[in-house]
Parts: C-alpha cells; sequence; structure tokens
C-alpha cells in the first residue's frame, strides 16, 4: 500500500486500498480544502515532493501531469509506494 510522508511534521500516513489520500490526510488529523472531491475544481491542489503520482484529475494538462510537482488529493494516487508532501 501506499504511504504520505508529510514533509513538515515528518509524520508518515498510510492510505488503504479503499481510501483515498484526501481521506487518509483528514483521518490523520490534517485539513485540506475541498470543494469538488471529485479531481474538477482544484481547491484540494497539495504540492508534491517526491514520489510519483498517479494523476485521475481532470484538470492538470499532460505538461502538468508530467511536472509531478502537485496533485489533487481528492482523486489522485500513486505509482510509488511512498508521496511526500508539502504539508
Ligand atoms: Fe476539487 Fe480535489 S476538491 S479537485
Amino acid at each position: 500500500g501506499l504511504t504520505l510522508i508529510l514533509a513538515r511534521s515528518g509524520m508518515e500516513v498510510p492510505v488503504a486500498d479503499d481510501r483515498s489520500v484526501l481521506q487518509a490526510l483528514r483521518d490523520a488529523g490534517c485539513s485540506v480544502s475541498t470543494s469538488c472531491e471529485q479531481g474538477v475544481c482544484g481547491m484540494c491542489e497539495t504540492r508534491v515532493l517526491a514520489g510519483e503520482v498517479d494523476h485521475r484529475d481532470m484538470l492538470l494538462t499532460d505538461a502538468e501531469r508530467a511536472r509531478n510537482n502537485v496533485m489533487m488529493v481528492c482523486v489522485s494516487r500513486a505509482r510509488t509506494a511512498t508521496l511526500t508532501l508539502d504539508l
């Protein structure tokens, strides 16, 4: 499974296969502003410091996806075992 590393606190947050990154962050007490929660609005955009994002939003361009420095945590996941987020 995926583990999130929160760079500012050093906290490690596991993401169960049936939970979103957003849900895992909230379970861990991290507040993330959201609106659509469907990968459309961009409100939950979060900076990614390490790890490879599996982008599942409908917002980022191919070039932005390739840059791999932000993700929509409401829908996107990871291709790597860990993702380090600027949280
Ligand atoms: Fe709208 Fe994530 S809350 S893209």
